[in-house]
């Protein structure tokens, strides 16, 4: 049972709050999780008041929360609004008298959840300030801060936001978001490995000849071109939500599903991760940039020709690269991400190869990729498990015929997979910090990134140009392809697959 608490965001007015956060919220208290006294402030620099925070979010509602009942609509009264100058650290005593009459009202203890979900730079600002104002003791209520990404922009600057954060907050105060971890589908890798005696056993360089982990996204830059092109795809997406999934495919089995261990385990995959370095970068490295094309008749524009782009912009909007874990289990074992926006769908899979059998003894229809045995984890969307195995081919001789097992979450009767958003933050209601990251594990992500950035950032990489709707640049494959190995061309569809597969 969750404590009865206060939940404060900052940056209330923003998108986040509008599509993932109070969406969440609402669906957790249509599920009867939240605590029976509970109420929302909603903080920012734009001048709301409770009536016209509740309306402006009553009517994103129905649009980013489309499964919840009309009767969802009973959670809105639970929220508040406090607009103040985030940059001014007189404004937080607003703050401070605004939660603490909350609690009074309610009847409750002052345990207070802040989330930062405002431009990264005033992460420092805002923590300090509620420090100055108390807000982060624990004597009357517990206090916790949620930091959303980007944690940082390179090593650097996420050790001195760990140090800002540190100064104020303890550790166990502190809980680094990444919204991956929060996907079921993710979490289930952890299951899946640990609770199956026969994926366990194989999961080491004896067996798996090599993992790919993919997430493609049809959508481009969207409205977010001064925040993208600042941070291209490699800061956005592979520091944080690949490198995590990377996390929960290679971690050992934890001691046990606590926070500690989990975490502990956790870091030792990024502590294995190898550097890439000077000649590594070329080699194990591909950088692209979509160009325009015309997609089944829709065209589709350049990168640079977005909204807000510079013309000669050199952000990365699509990554390839091949890496390897210093790690007993996975000596030798090679890793590739891939991941994109303009690519042809939105998919997230990781698919291990397992070895080959050591003598083909059989002919084998399919060529020799279906020699070996796939594992595809779905993470997004079709989310499910495929198998695939060779079979005997009714009739004369002994051919093999590739074929699938596979199972869809959607087959589970009355299961909806729940948004990452909510499965977070009830976690950290009730003060369990296993999915989240600890600051030593983003640095050392950041540790593993910060040469690829410099390479980029250097101008010596060279950013390969992709027309909108491909699978990337050619050189993503030459990459693989290299090692004999193969990408798997995902469709919407698990069970499909294949570079012409209808998307
Ligand atoms: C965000 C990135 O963290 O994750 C976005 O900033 C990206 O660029 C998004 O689109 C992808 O999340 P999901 O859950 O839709 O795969």
């Amino acid at each position: 049972m969750l404590e009865n608490h206060i939940v404060v965001i900052f940056g209330a007015s923003g998108d986040l709050t509008r599509r993932k956060l109070l969406p969440a919220l609402a669906s957790l208290h249509a599920q009867r999780l939240l605590p029976e006294r509970f109420a929302v402030l909603g903080v920012g620099r734009t001048p709301l008041d409770d009536a016209s925070f509740r309306q402006e979010m009553a009517s994103a509602l129905p649009r980013f929360a489309a499964h919840l009942p009309a009767e969802a609509a009973a959670f809105v009264p639970l929220l508040h609004y406090q607009s103040i100058d985030t940059g001014d650290p007189a404004a937080y005593e607003q703050v401070k008298q605004r939660v603490y009459g909350l609690c009074a009202e309610l009847g409750i203890p002052h345990n207070c959840l802040f989330y930062l979900s405002t431009p990264p730079d005033l992460y420092p600002k805002i923590s300090a300030c509620l420090a100055a104002s108390d807000l982060n003791t624990s004597g009357d209520g517990w206090k916790r801060l949620v930091v959303e990404k980007p944690f940082g922009r390179d090593l650097a600057s996420a050790r001195e936001l760990n140090r800002q954060l540190l100064a104020e907050w303890r550790e166990d105060q502190l809980y680094r978001i990444d919204h991956y971890l929060g996907k079921e589908t993710v979490q289930n890798l952890l299951v899946f490995r640990f609770a199956n005696e026969i994926f366990d056993s194989l999961w080491n360089h004896r067996y798996v000849d090599y993992v790919e982990i993919t997430s493609a996204e049809s959508l481009g830059v969207e409205r977010r071109a001064g925040y993208f092109d600042g941070s291209g795809i490699v800061r956005d997406m592979v520091q944080n939500h690949l490198l995590q999934v990377l996390a929960m495919v290679a971690i050992d089995p934890p001691g046990n599903f606590d926070a500690t261990s989990v975490r502990y385990e956790t870091l030792k995959v990024f502590q294995s991760l190898r550097t890439l370095q000077d000649a590594d970068l070329a080699r194990s490295v591909v950088l692209g940039q979509y160009a325009a094309s015309s997609v089944r008749g829709q065209e589709m524009a350049a990168y640079r020709a977005e909204p807000g782009i510079p013309a000669g912009s050199r952000a990365d909007t699509f990554a390839a690269m091949r890496l390897f874990l210093d790690h007993h289990r996975w000596f030798d074992v090679p890793f590739y991400l891939r991941v994109g926006k303009r690519l042809p769908t939105r998919v997230t899979e990781v698919v291990v190869h397992f070895r080959k059998t050591p003598h083909p003894a059989f002919g084998v229809r399919g060529g020799a990729e279906a020699q070996q045995n796939h594992l595809i984890i779905r993470i997004q969307p079709d989310e499910g498990i495929l198998l695939q195995f060779g079979l005997k081919e009714p009739g004369a001789g002994f051919h093999v015929k590739p074929v699938s097992m596979d199972f869809h979450y959607s087959d589970l009767a009355d299961t909806r997979v729940p948004e990452s958003y909510e499965r977070l933050l009830l976690d950290c209601m009730s003060g369990d910090a296993t999915l989240y990251a600890m600051g030593e594990a983003v640095e050392k992500c950041w540790s593993f990134i910060d040469p690829v950035i410099a390479w980029r950032e250097s101008g010596e990489a060279p950013l390969f140009g992709y027309p909108a709707g491909s699978w990337g640049p050619r050189e993503a494959d030459a990459l693989i392809e290299a090692d004999g190995h193969f990408w798997r061309y995902p469709c919407q569809n698990l069970a499909s697959g294949g570079e012409y597969c209808e998307l």
